[in-house]
Parts: C-alpha cells; sequence; structure tokens
C-alpha cells in the first residue's frame, strides 16, 4: 500500500486546504494513503511525529473543504537545518515508522530550502504557495543572472541592473503564478476602494501598505484598485519625483491614495521602516513599518503649511494617513481562481511522487495559446550557484517608473491572471454567509478543534 506524508510550511494563504484537498482527492482516485503532518517541519521536528489520516478508506474527511482558507493541518516558519546529523537520522527512522513512501510540501522558497535536505533520503516534491507570488523565475536562466550579480548586491537586484533583460515574454515565467496571490490581491483591492471614498472625502492623503515582501506582486495588483500612486520594492524611491506626483494630484483631485509594497527600499537599498527591524523564528525580518516612515518623510517635505492653506489648520500629521492591509490578506476563503489551480496542483504533487521524482516543483505555467497548464521543475533550477533560493521579483518591464504604474506588459501579466478570476459562487458565499442570523446564535466552530480529534501520534 502506497502512503503519502502531506504538510504545509511557512506563513498560510487562503488556498492551503485547496491544495491539500486536490492532493487528497488525487491520492484517492489511485488508493493512496494520505497522512498530514501537523504544523509543518514542526510536526517531524516533535518525536510524537503528531499526524492525521486525511482519507481512511479513501474517503476524504469532511474537514478537509477547499473553500475554507488557511490550514487545517496547521502550519509552522520551522524548518530542518541540515546540518544536525542526529536530527536528520532520527527523522529519518520517524517516517519509516509512519511508513511513509514520500512527502509533498505546499510552500514557497524557505519550504524548498527545508525539504531539501531531506529529499536525500527521501522523495519529496513541492506543491507551490505564496501570496507574494515570488516564488519562480522571470525567465529560466534568470537565476544565473543573479548569481553574476551576488557579488554586487548578495542578490537582491534591483531595478536598472545592467544585466537585466529589458523585456521577457510573458510564457517565458517559470512557475507564472501561485496559489494566494489572487486572493490576496481581491483583499487589497477591496481595501483600496473603500480607503479612497474616505480620503476623498475628508481630502487626505492614504498610505496604504500591503504584503508581499521584497517582491512588489501584490503591489502591482493593487492597481485594479486605481490606486494613484504604486511603489514597488524593485524600484527605489525616488522622494523628489514623488512628492511632485503627489502634488500634481493633490492639486488636481484634493486628495491622495498611494500603494507601498512593505519592502520598499530607498537610493541606498535601506528598507523603509528599518529602524524597527525585527525577525521572525525562521530569520526572516519581519516587515514592519513603511507606510508610516513614507508618511514621516512626506511630512517632512511638505510641512503643516502646505496643508494648513489648503486645508484649513490642519497639520501634515492629519492630513497624511497609513493603513497595513495586513493579514487579511492571507486570510478568508479562497477566490475561484485560487481555489481551482491550486487543486490541480495538489494532485500534480501527487502525480510527480507516483512518477518517482524527488525534489521536484509542481508548477503552474501559462501560455497565449494554451492559457494555464501544469508543468514540473527541478527545484535546483530555482538555485544560484550557492544553493540559494531567490524572491522572484517583479521585472522592470512590469513597471513603470515614471508613471508610478504598471507597464502595459505588466497589465498584461495582471489581466492573465486576474480577469475572471473571482467565482460567481464566490459572491454567492458573500451574500448567503455574511449576514447569516444563525450566526448570531452560534460560536465560531474551530476546524482546529475537529482535528484535534483525529490527531495520532507515534508514541
Ligand atoms: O510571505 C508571506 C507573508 O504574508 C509576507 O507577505 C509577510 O511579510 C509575512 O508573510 C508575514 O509573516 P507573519 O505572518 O509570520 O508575520
Amino acid at each position: 500500500m502506497t502512503r503519502f506524508a502531506i504538510l504545509t510550511a511557512g506563513g498560510d494563504t487562503p488556498a492551503l486546504n485547496a491544495t491539500i484537498y486536490g492532493a487528497v482527492e488525487r491520492a484517492n482516485a489511485l488508493k493512496i494513503e494520505m497522512v498530514g503532518l501537523i504544523r509543518g517541519f514542526a510536526g517531524i521536528l516533535d518525536p510524537r511525529v503528531p499526524h492525521v489520516r486525511l482519507n481512511p478508506l479513501f474517503s476524504t474527511i469532511p474537514e478537509l473543504t477547499p473553500n475554507m482558507g488557511g490550514t487545517l493541518l496547521g502550519a509552522s516558519r520551522t524548518y530542518i537545518d541540515r546540518g544536525q546529523a542526529d536530527i536528520m537520522s532520527e527523522i529519518k527512522q520517524r517516517l519509516q515508522t509512519l511508513k511513509v513512501d514520500g512527502m509533498i510540501c505546499i510552500g514557497g522558497d524557505g519550504t524548498i530550502n527545508g525539504m531539501q535536505p531531506l529529499c536525500e533520503f527521501f522523495p519529496c516534491v513541492l506543491a507551490p504557495k505564496t501570496i507574494d507570488n515570488d516564488l519562480g523565475l522571470n525567465y529560466l536562466d534568470e537565476v544565473n543572472e543573479l548569481m553574476m550579480d551576488e557579488s554586487e548586491n548578495r542578490g537582491h537586484r534591483r531595478h536598472g541592473t545592467s544585466l537585466v533583460r529589458p523585456t521577457i515574454g510573458l510564457d517565458e515565467i517559470v512557475n507564472y503564478v501561485t496559489p494566494g496571490f489572487a486572493t490576496a490581491v481581491f483583499v487589497v483591492v477591496q481595501g483600496i476602494e473603500r480607503i479612497r471614498t474616505t480620503a476623498e472625502s475628508h481630502r487626505r492623503i492614504a498610505i496604504i501598505e500591503v504584503m508581499g515582501r521584497d517582491s512588489g506582486f501584490i503591489p502591482l495588483g493593487s492597481a485594479y484598485g486605481q490606486p494613484d500612486i504604486i511603489l514597488i520594492p524593485e524600484a527605489p524611491l525616488d522622494m523628489d519625483r514623488l512628492e511632485h506626483r503627489i502634488a500634481e494630484l493633490y492639486e488636481l483631485q484634493k486628495h491622495v491614495v498611494i500603494v507601498v509594497g512593505e519592502g520598499v527600499v530607498d537610493q541606498n537599498g535601506r528598507q523603509l521602516g528599518a529602524a524597527t527591524k525585527s525577525y521572525d523564528p525562521a530569520g526572516n525580518i519581519i516587515f514592519n513599518g513603511a507606510a508610516e516612515e513614507l508618511k514621516q518623510l512626506l511630512c517632512k517635505r511638505f510641512g503643516d503649511d502646505y496643508f494648513g492653506t489648503r486645508r484649513k489648520h490642519e497639520s501634515a500629521d492629519s492630513a497624511i494617513f497609513t493603513r497595513k492591509v495586513g493579514h487579511t490578506q492571507r486570510g478568508g476563503f479562497p477566490i475561484k481562481f485560487d481555489r481551482f489551480h491550486a487543486v490541480q496542483l495538489g494532485g500534480k504533487a501527487v502525480d510527480l511522487l507516483v512518477e518517482g521524482q524527488n525534489n521536484t516543483i509542481a508548477t503552474l505555467q501559462w501560455s497565449q495559446d494554451k492559457g494555464f497548464f501544469l508543468d514540473s521543475l527541478g527545484a535546483n533550477k530555482l538555485r544560484d550557484q550557492w544553493g540559494k533560493i531567490h524572491p522572484r521579483h517583479v521585472h522592470p518591464s512590469f513597471y513603470d517608473h515614471q508613471r508610478f504604474q504598471p507597464s502595459l506588459l505588466g497589465k498584461n501579466y495582471l489581466r492573465s491572471v486576474l480577469t475572471g478570476a473571482i467565482g460567481t459562487e464566490d459572491v454567492e458565499q458573500i451574500r448567503a454567509d455574511m449576514f447569516s442570523p444563525g450566526k448570531l446564535s452560534t460560536r465560531y466552530q474551530s476546524v482546529n478543534i475537529d482535528i484535534q480529534r483525529r490527531i495520532e501520534t507515534l508514541i
């Protein structure tokens, strides 16, 4: 009997359950048992290896539904350190006791790194997820160019580097889009539209900070909310030009809406908000405060007088306000695009393991002729010569630096992903569910409670 394990690692996305569901449904069809490991790699670092059987008798457990956000398995940013030989042999032993023949890791770049040491003795494949849409390459050879750049800028290549190709073909993109991104954009766009009307009424400048770490795909996608200015981490801030454009817009429409990616940098490559730099348990910088620092910079540049004359005695501090869309971008139900493709990628990951693949990623590709289709890629294709996986950045040809907006190619990319991304069933879910009277008399039913009852351990 074949038995596979599955886990979700890194930050969650709304499409994780959909990926698990796709994998389990495919496993049912192939008569493969699926075991879910609890809390990502933390689950196999725990000698008890808490796990859940996801398809007893090859029938998916009812708690697993593709339209529920988050992950019923729980996620963590705990990763495995390949240097610890004793831990590796313990993990090997645990996987043998669990009687699994392969593992699907659902995650992003951090997860590939976490999975790498396991691949040396155990077949593992990755089903991609990340709201940041930064897992993949703009074109296959990009990682080798990053490698050459490494000496200059430790792989954090920014726009304007001589090696950057001036343009790319959309069908060259490796792992075109990751499940979670479309839903994050959906949430961001709603947020912008709501902030817009209040900024407009009160003649204010709104700075809306969105997630994405070093990659600007979420801010780029925010263009659907029609913000006046979009700032992406790949394009270092030019404060003079920004001030000029804000003033122009403020004179014209008496308010301005700015979207800023949380990883935005100044001309020296310093992250805005870096004064309060902190790290998560996996050693990633916690991006915090880009919008607030941008506000302070603008307050200084414009000063109280500017707003005093235009807004009758209001200070710059009250005329400019910041809001973070925050974790709402990562939560709630996945919209149709994410749900559908996440299910497909989960199924593809099972097929890859069945084919005997190891250290491989299930990918979602796009071409003008075929539209979206599934493929796969050796994980090492994403690594530079030191073995490092870099986040995919927004390609310079996707962004119009002068207008602070997506370029024509950037818009074409967004259209290919987001046109039709919302299903009628998504709208119906909001209509039927939001003010359902029963919600007032029942408490929230956490999936964690139901899953807890199903958890088994090795010891
Ligand atoms: O990588 C996904 C992401 O949501 C980033 O966009 C964000 O910076 C980070 O995770 C936040 O992580 P956490 O919720 O662990 O603070």
